[in-house]
């Protein structure tokens, strides 16, 4: 069985590649695309691009000198929704766990390329929306990773106090949970921001974001809440926490906007 856990533990952003990538890792992530697990039925396609087609569409002044360099590109579209980029987020996360778990590097990638150019290039219908795309490759044995990621800041993570939201339950530091909450805690978020706050009940754990602009397409969070459930349940999975993820009717605490729950079968959790 998969040992998602390890996975989590061992994802990092890779921002230097290896020029090429082997025939070999190229057909095998073109065989993840399609087997992407999803959490709604919103629209959702990934394709595989290569780095002629996408650095000219690097743009700005970070766009040329922040931009991560790899050989291919995974590009998922769907549509303008924060549902359905939740679902991106979730999908996709699942296929770079799998990736880093073949060895390969991966980037997420929010912004500084041209979106409209990119979707007529690949010849999408209007309506289409790529939020995000998906450096890879084989990691580069250069420093510049490390060195980017000291100055940055980059892969620092607030405490499990900080992403929960309420009473931390006497039982969050044994048993399942606190895996469960470090699986949370590591997950990758636009500007390392770490917006997920996450409500603990016997019953379920509820996931919110900080900001109530969350709700509006634009903005990457629905992105990060969506990795942050794939965590979650890939952990619950490999711990066998039975439950399943819904999005319920709940009142959403000040500051908060709420996005999905991940509801147990029993409460074996403790
Ligand atoms: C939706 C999303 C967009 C991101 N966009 C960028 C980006 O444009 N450039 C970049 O270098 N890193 C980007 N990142 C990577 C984050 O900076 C990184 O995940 C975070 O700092 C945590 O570091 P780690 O992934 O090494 O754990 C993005 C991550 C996410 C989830």
């Amino acid at each position: 069985m998969t040992n998602w856990l390890e996975l989590i533990g061992r994802r990092q952003s890779i921002r230097q590649y290896e020029k090429d990538v082997s025939p070999l890792s190229l057909s095998e992530v073109g065989e993840l695309l399609p087997q992407a697990e999803t959490l709604n039925n919103s629209p959702l396609a990934m394709h595989l691009v290569s780095a002629e087609k996408i650095h000219p569409l690097f743009k700005g002044f970070l766009g040329r000198f922040a931009r991560v360099m790899s050989p291919w590109y995974i590009v998922p579209v769907t549509i303008n929704n924060p549902m359905a980029w939740l679902n991106l987020g979730f999908a996709l996360e699942k296929t770079i766990l799998e990736m880093t778990g073949m060895d390969l590097g991966t980037c997420w990638l929010g912004g500084y390329y041209d979106r409209e150019k990119l979707a007529s290039s690949l010849g999408l219908k209007q309506g289409s929306s790529i939020p995000a795309i998906v450096a890879w490759g084989h990691p580069s044995k250069q420093t510049w990773n490390k060195i980017m990621k000291k100055a940055g800041r980059l892969n620092a993570r607030k405490k499990v106090e900080d992403i929960v939201h309420g009473p931390m339950p006497d039982y969050a530091h044994k048993g399942h949970l606190r895996p469960l909450l470090e699986a949370v805690r590591w997950a990758p978020s636009a500007v390392n921001r770490q917006p997920w706050r996450l409500e603990i009940s016997p019953e379920a754990v509820h996931f919110y974001s900080v900001s109530k602009k969350a709700a509006l397409a634009g903005s990457l969070v629905p992105i990060d809440m969506g990795i942050a459930l794939c965590h979650f349940s890939l952990g619950c999975r490999q711990l066998n926490v039975p439950g399943r993820l819904e999005r319920l009717k709940k009142k959403t605490p000040r500051g908060l906007h709420y996005w999905y729950s991940y509801v147990f079968a029993s409460e074996e959790l403790k």
